[in-house]
């Protein structure tokens, strides 16, 4: 192991990081021994007290069609108020990508590392798998829209009462140059403690 790893490449892909837009990917994907390989270095995140307090399941294939109309009939269960149009958006949802990652956040909130800490490390993992992803060539985006947050997906997805969706990382293959975003004033953002 080394102390520090100075790379000018990889500081300028995070510092010129952009996420794909929702209706940006396409195929390929990574293909499965590719995706296990980038979640495992996605694995390798601040976490304290080594507790893994995350999990991922993965949708590739016919699998995401399936999610797709399963979901489709969650919303109808679920928002009254659900339009046509909303429920079209849902049955295409993970096919947006060849691959997506549902990053699952996994407490133990018996355990005296809080679960605020359990859950930024969860982030943390959201974060690493998109950098990786990003290193290995592959365009990718954290999105979390309603299926992040629905008791009935939650149940489909075997998710405990304790564990919570991070989110979908959507994976595949760029379809176009992203443009740039406004980006906020980081200078605002930073302040010196001067006792
Ligand atoms: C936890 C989380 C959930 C997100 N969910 C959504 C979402 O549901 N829909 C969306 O358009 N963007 C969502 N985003 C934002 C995108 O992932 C992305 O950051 C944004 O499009 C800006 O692109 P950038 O990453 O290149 O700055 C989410 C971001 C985070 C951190």
């Amino acid at each position: 192991m080394l102390p520090t790893r100075p790379s000018a490449e990889a500081r300028q892909l995070i510092a010129l990081r952009r996420s794909a837009g929702k209706r940006g990917l396409s195929a390929p994907g990574p293909d499965a021994d590719t995706l296990d390989e980038l979640l495992t270095v996605a694995t390798r995140v601040p976490d304290h007290r080594r507790l893994a307090p995350w999990r991922f399941l993965v949708f590739e294939g016919d699998a995401r069609e399936a999610f797709n109309q399963r979901a489709v009939e969650i919303q109808k269960r679920e928002d009254a108020d659900a339009t046509e149009t909303m429920l079209a958006d849902t049955s295409c949802y993970f096919t947006r990508a060849p691959v997506v990652v549902a990053v699952i956040s996994s407490p133990d909130p018996t355990h005296k590392t809080p679960v605020w800490e359990q859950e930024l490390s969860c982030g943390a993992l959201c974060q690493n798998l998109l950098l990786a992803a990003d290193a290995s060539g592959w365009a990718g985006c954290w999105l979390s829209e309603w299926i992040a947050f629905s008791p009935g997906i939650n149940d489909l997805l075997g998710l405990s009462q304790t564990e919570r969706i991070a989110g979908f990382v959507y994976l595949g293959t760029a379809k176009e140059k992203p443009l740039e975003r406004m980006r906020p004033d980081a200078a605002a953002k930073i302040d010196r403690w001067r006792g």
